[in-house]
């Protein structure tokens, strides 16, 4: 599974995408560590506030079977039935991604399979707040 392949995951995934309200369109696939890629879409409810975004629902298949290890995300977005542009995840999915995945993991954002940008979670996330963090032996930073 190259980048491309898993962007193309990603996009698949956007299909699925449940927006009628924002009408912005976001899928997400994670590769795990043994090979397997999960999806996931934007889920929005009337409460605006259960929304349930992408990347998190692509963790929650993942870790519901069992991954905990994983390589690489991508992730796809844009507003329906326009172009895709490249959608950085937003602070509370970096946050759940921290939580399984370290400073160097890739999160790639593409506007179109063909043209991947890639970036690491300690870019997104500097300083990211982990179960380290509660080690009272634990200096910052
Ligand atoms: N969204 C995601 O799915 N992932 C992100 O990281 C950014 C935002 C969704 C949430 C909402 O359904 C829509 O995009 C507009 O915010």
């Amino acid at each position: 599974m190259n980048d491309r392949e898993l962007m193309e995951a990603a996009f698949a995934a956007r299909k699925n995408a449940y927006a009628p309200y924002s009408h912005f369109q976001v899928g997400a696939a994670l590769l795990a560590e043994d090979g397997t890629v999960y999806t996931g879409c934007n889920i929005e409810n009337s409460s605006y506030g259960a929304t349930l975004c992408a990347e998190r629902a692509a963790f929650a298949q993942a870790v519901g079977q069992g991954a905990r290890r994983f390589r690489a995300l991508a992730v796809a977005g844009g507003p329906e039935g326009g172009a895709t542009v490249e959608t950085p995840p937003c602070g509370i999915c970096r946050q759940v991604i921290a939580e399984f995945c370290g400073p160097d993991f890739p999160v790639l954002l593409a506007a179109s399979p063909e043209r991947i940008s890639r970036y690491t979670l300690g870019q997104l996330l500097p300083e990211a707040f982990t179960q380290a963090s509660m080690d009272p032996g634990k200096a910052f930073p």
